[in-house]
């Protein structure tokens, strides 16, 4: 007899280590666990484990790699590359979800370092950090529900990225279950450390193919005294190009966020909180955020900065936040955009990095590959400008069946991957490849790289059981 594919044995010995709620094997119980945010991927598991401490993670690894059980590590499942569930046909994996592997270990502000289970929801340790006057940079819509350990493991972006860098440049240490159960500890509290190879690398962005990172060391920063928030205006993409080196110039570098919107995405916005309305109406909105400590007059700055970019054109019109839930509000509308195109069902959504000074061609050309061959379907434009990072994403027509939808959204993905091919781009600027990125992945790289990446996994994992068919396609990979 088997419980959804374990034997009771099996079932038996996983409960063993992780005690009654720690193994979950009946579909009801695993269903949270097999679809990921977007309602878009759906998978399937053999078991879904829940180690509460790092020992039990090391037991639960050591019998899945006794078993030969393939393991798939799962955060928050807010990624948005099925790459913490198994959508392949074979769905022979047992997930293991760090929930409840989630504790702040230690606040460390004199040395600006916070160490975490990797379980911890980012807005934990963010709320965690301010509680200390210090900021943990990482910002993202999903910061209520993704975990630390799946942003470590995804090479999270979002919008400070400009001022703070990725989740790669926010790192001091990371501590890592092997594939065999073995645990590395990569905790040193050293912002500086030139002893050979930098092993945390390695790990960083590795999207749960090299083992399951149980703990984080992070960077934090002093928590800005002031913070200006404001609306613009624009009449081009190419406007918002030179308006974000400006930006930089004119204000001593304290952006720590420039959003672009092109406004047909607002009517999405409206989809999440029907309330939502741009402050401005023009073809391409701002949001610019600067933030700095108490002795700068930021606000004066900002004004100054705003006039000039008003006189040269490059700003049509400019709402400054006056208060706190201002800016809230304007944030809105920019987290809306997601929320509100996981609304409207299936769409094509991408992830597409160019250089800042190509973000207007891009855009240009993704739009008329849109309009001239795929009429009727509906092209939204926004993105982390500052690092030239665009979200193009296109949505079917309505009523249009889902799985025509599907097909001829793959035809759209293909196309758009040309463009930022041409560009000299890359396919994914922050969300990683998962299990719905990886034979575009894998066909683009050289055939040096592919040796180098396939090495690397052989070597530290080399019975392939972390998160088969994710980052390396398989004969059945989906895409
Ligand atoms: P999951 O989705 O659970 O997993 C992601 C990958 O990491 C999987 O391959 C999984 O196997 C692996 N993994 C998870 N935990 C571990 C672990 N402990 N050890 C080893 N591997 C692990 N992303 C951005 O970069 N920038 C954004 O601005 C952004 N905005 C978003 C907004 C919304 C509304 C949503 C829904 C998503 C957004 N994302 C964004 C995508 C997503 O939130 C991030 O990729 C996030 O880092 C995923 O974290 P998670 O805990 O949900 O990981
Ligand atoms: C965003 C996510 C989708 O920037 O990365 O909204
Ligand atoms: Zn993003």
């Amino acid at each position: 007899m088997t419980v959804h594919g374990i034997t009771p044995e099996v079932f038996a010995a996983m409960e063993g280590i992780l005690g009654q709620g720690g193994v979950a094997a009946d579909a009801h119980e695993m269903a949270k666990y097999l679809g990921d945010w977007s309602g878009d991927h759906h998978g399937g598991a053999l078991a879904v484990l829940k180690p509460a401490s790092v020992a039990e993670v090391q037991a639960a690894v050591r019998l899945c790699h006794a078993l030969g059980l393939a393991m798939i590590p799962q955060g928050g499942n807010t990624g948005l590359v099925a790459g913490a569930i198994d959508i392949g046909p074979d769905r022979g994996a047992v997930v293991i979800s760090l929930e409840r592997l989630n504790r702040i270990r230690l606040i460390d502000a004199d040395n600006f370092i916070l160490q975490a289970d990797a379980g911890c929801v980012l807005q934990h340790i963010k709320d965690a950090a301010e509680n200390q006057d210090c900021l943990f940079p990482l910002a993202l819509g999903a910061q209520g529900s993704c975990q630390i350990g799946g942003n470590v493991a995804s090479n999270a972006g979002g919008v400070n990225v400009l001022r703070y860098g990725m989740a790669r440049d926010l790192i001091v240490g990371l501590e890592v279950v092997l594939p065999d159960g073995e645990l590395w500890n990569g905790f040193s509290g050293l912002r500086k450390d030139n002893r050979g190879y930098d092993l945390k690398q390695i790990f960083i962005g590795s999207e749960g193919t090299l083992g399951v990172i149980t703990g984080v060391e992070v960077k934090l920063f002093p928590k800005p005294r002031r913070v200006e928030t404001a609306y613009l205006a624009l009449p081009s993409f190419e406007a918002a190009v030179a308006l974000f080196g400006r930006a930089r110039r004119e204000c001593s570098d304290l952006t720590s966020a420039f959003e672009i919107i092109g406004a047909e995405c607002m009517e999405l916005a409206r989809l999440a909180d029907p309330k939502i309305t741009a402050p401005v109406t023009a073809p391409v909105h701002v949001l610019i955020e600067l933030s700095s400590g108490g002795a700068i007059d930021l606000r004066a700055l900002l004004i100054d900065f705003l006039a000039g970019a008003m006189e040269s054109r490059l700003v049509t019109d400019a709402v400054l936040a006056e208060s706190g839930a201002q800016a809230k509000a304007f944030w809105a509308i920019r987290e809306g955009l997601v929320e509100g195109q996981g609304k409207r069902g299936y769409h094509v959504r991408t992830d597409l990095s160019v250089r800042i000074s190509d973000i207007p061609a891009l855009i240009a050309q993704a739009r008329h590959l849109v309009s001239t061959e795929h009429p009727g379907w509906i092209s939204q434009a926004y993105g982390h400008a500052g690092d030239g990072n665009i979200h193009f994403n296109v949505l079917p027509p309505l009523g249009l069946a889902e799985a025509e939808a599907r097909t001829r959204g793959s035809a759209i993905t293909a196309g758009l991957y040309d463009i930022v091919n041409a560009l000299g781009g890359s396919i994914s600027a922050e969300h990683g490849i998962g299990r719905t990125r990886q034979r575009v992945y894998w066909t683009g790289m050289s055939p040096v790289q592919r040796h180098l990446v396939s090495t690397l996994k052989t070597a530290i994992d080399p019975s392939g059981l972390m998160n088969p068919g994710c980052l390396f396609p398989t004969a059945e990979s989906v895409s």
